[in-house]
């Protein structure tokens, strides 16, 4: 997965990419690079490293252009470095590429090129599509387009593209199959990029290249869309709701703690025209036609990535808990290669913040074949996985720029939680007070998490700066709580390269428990809620083993504050809902811990913010 950003118009193209890639660079950064048309020729640069190492590297060289590419990398195919960075020039630099995705066959048709005696410089997929569209060309002496068409007939995988020519110094091609692209219309000017955040800027007015399309941009000449099948398609303009100080830090140090502290307004967003507290009633708009489905499903399978499956895992509770219909939650990634048995009246909800995730794409068109019911819980408004599935619902956690997710868990929850009242309600399985009264509990969590955020952060900070340096953590949960140990375990992983596990807290005796020592910090979700007593039993063996607690308690807990060398109080809420707030510690925890060790806390080693790749 990478980002690509294209330009062409009046402007000078060169800052309007570097922009955009600083925009895209939570999509992949670990080398960079642009390509402009310049008299006649296509210059390009690029270096291994992030935007601001191509910003450097460019400083001083001649940038001027009206028409210009970039892309900054997550590698595949090929290590980080400069050679591999895009874009690609075919062999004779007539055409140059950028490509986010992967070519699967790319090995058979390098041979194939390499037998015709195409030298080839790197060892990405990329160049093999570069060099493909130009033995086309060649060999049939026809335009790029009619070249490029062809070539994307041959090659299986994902992609999206964007290519130019030299001799035409006036167009501008992009294409996609399962990547995604973006094309902003402004006035005389055109962009393509792998999501709306470079263009929000400059137009409103975009359109979602489709699966499989093909966009031709000339200068004066506005836009042709078609397939590869080289059949005309009416482009479908959409206003785009993003405002561009979503995309900003807004005073804050990094984007993830600006992520964290937006929670109270992002989980009012994801209740907003759902959720009404005035008269208790819950409406979930977007699922209206397929309703029926879910209340008289067999079973719900949900199938994400990630923080996206914890998600999942606390929907398991609340589905079979308040609807009583068997949930089984799966890793995308699996679901797709064990032939699961999937029936007409399975109802497969997929939970993804970007919508893009390659093995999650993947789990619902195969669902989707086998006949059942694909429901989307997404973040990002018109990415791939939305327009995939029968019916969903938006999250409207506002964009999330922070590799490691944080609200948009929250949000993913809100919107599970509310579906999973409405169906318990409307399956008959919860009473109408109890309907009642959990609406104007949920009511009261975006104050709570705000509480939470406020009264802990300084307390969350300074237990951070005493086990930074821990090599392993463990996080404890039980019920509801078990997936939020899972997510608080990733968390630090992620950002900080601290081995961190997360297990539920019964199991830990299991296992786990010989690794428990005088060096060992673990965290304990311990909320008063069913398994308290339990839990109490499980705090009790980590002590006597010398392990040091860090607990998560309900306010005014006595007996787990007696035991633990840390507690960090929460508000009380309905059990079914307490994963909404203890969750917010642990990603405070996990924040300060890669800030005190000086990690670069939005842009994680090694991670990108979507996996568009399987
Ligand atoms: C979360 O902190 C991670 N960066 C990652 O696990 C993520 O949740 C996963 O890749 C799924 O992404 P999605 O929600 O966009 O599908
Ligand atoms: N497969 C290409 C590469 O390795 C593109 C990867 C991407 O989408 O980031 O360079």
């Amino acid at each position: 997965m990478c980002g690509i950003v294209a330009y062409i118009g009046k402007n000078q193209a060169c800052p309007i990419v570097i922009k955009g890639l600083q925009r895209l660079e939570y999509r992949g950064y670990d080398s960079a690079g642009i390509a402009l048309m310049q008299e006649g020729d296509i210059t390009v640069y690029k270096t291994k490293g992030k935007v601001s190492d191509l910003q450097s590297f460019i400083e001083g060289k001649p940038t001027d252009s009206t028409l210009g590419m970039g892309h900054t990398r997550w590698a595949t195919h090929g290590v980080p470095n400069d050679v591999n960075a895009h874009p690609h020039y075919s062999g004779n630099k007539n055409i140059a590429i950028i490509h986010n995705g992967i070519i699967e066959n790319y090995a058979v048709i390098k041979e194939e090129l390499t037998k015709r005696g195409h030298v080839f410089h790197s060892d990405t997929d990329t160049e093999v599509l570069v060099h493909l569209i130009e033995e086309i060309q060649n060999n049939e002496k026809c335009s790029l387009e009619k070249a490029l068409l062809e070539a994307l007939n041959k090659v299986t995988g994902a992609y999206a593209i964007v290519v130019m020519e030299r001799n035409d110094p006036n167009t501008l091609y992009g294409a996609r199959k399962g990547s995604p692209l973006v094309l902003g219309i402004g006035t005389d000017e055109y962009f393509l990029a792998s999501d709306a955040t470079p263009i929000v800027e400059y137009t409103k007015n975009v359109v979602y290249i489709g699966e499989e399309e093909v966009v031709v941009i000339k200068r004066d000449g506005g836009f042709t869309l078609k397939t590869i099948q080289n059949v005309e398609k009416t482009p479908y303009i959409q206003e785009l709701e993003l405002k561009l100080e979503m995309l900003e830090k807004g005073g804050y140090e990094h984007f993830m703690l600006k992520e964290i502290h937006e929670q109270p307004r992002s989980i009012k967003d994801s209740m907003r025209g759902r959720l009404n507290a005035v008269d208790n009633t819950l409406k979930l708009g977007g699922l209206k036609e397929y309703e029926h489905k879910i209340i008289n499903a067999n079973r719900i399978l949900i199938v994400a990535c990630g923080t996206s499956w914890h998600a999942g895992l606390v929907a398991e509770y609340l589905f079979e808990d308040l609807a009583r219909i068997p949930v089984e939650v799966e890793y995308a990634s699996e679901f797709r290669y064990r032939n699961p048995v999937i029936n007409e009246n399975d109802v497969v909800i997929a939970i993804s913040q970007s919508g893009e995730t390659a093995d999650s794409l993947a789990a619902i068109k195969l669902a989707k074949e086998k006949g059942a019911t694909i429901i989307g819980i997404c973040n990002v408004v018109g990415s791939s996985i939305p327009r995939e599935t029968h019916a969903g619902s938006y999250t409207h956690a506002g964009p999330e720029i922070g590799v490691a997710s944080t609200k948009a868990f929250t949000a993913q929850v809100v919107v599970l939680t509310m579906m999973a009242i409405y169906v318990a309600y409307k399956r008959g399985k919860i009473t109408e007070s109890k309907y009642r009264q959990l609406i104007i509990e949920l009511d009261t969590i975006p104050d709570k998490v705000k509480h939470i955020i406020d009264s802990t952060n300084e307390q969350v900070k300074k237990i951070a700066e005493i086990y930074k340096n821990a090599h392993n953590f463990l996080y404890l949960g039980r019920g509801y709580n078990f997936p939020v140990a899972l997510e608080g375990a990733l968390k630090l992983k992620e950002i900080s390269y601290i081995h961190a596990e997360g297990y539920p807290a019964a199991e830990m005796k299991h296992g786990p428990i010989a690794l428990i020592d005088e060096n060992m910090p673990v965290v304990v979700v311990a909320t008063n809620h069913s398994a308290y007593e339990k839990i109490i039993s499980n705090v009790q063996e980590v002590v006597a083993r010398k392990g040091r607690v860090i607990a998560i308690v309900t306010k005014a807990d006595d007996i787990i504050k007696s035991l633990a060398e840390h507690v960090i109080e929460i508000p009380d809420t309905e059990e079914s809902f307490s994963p909404l707030l203890s969750v917010i510690p642990l990603q405070l925890l996990s924040y300060y811990i890669a800030v005190g060790l000086g990690k670069n806390v939005d842009q994680p080693r090694n991670l990108a913010k979507s996996v568009t790749v399987e």
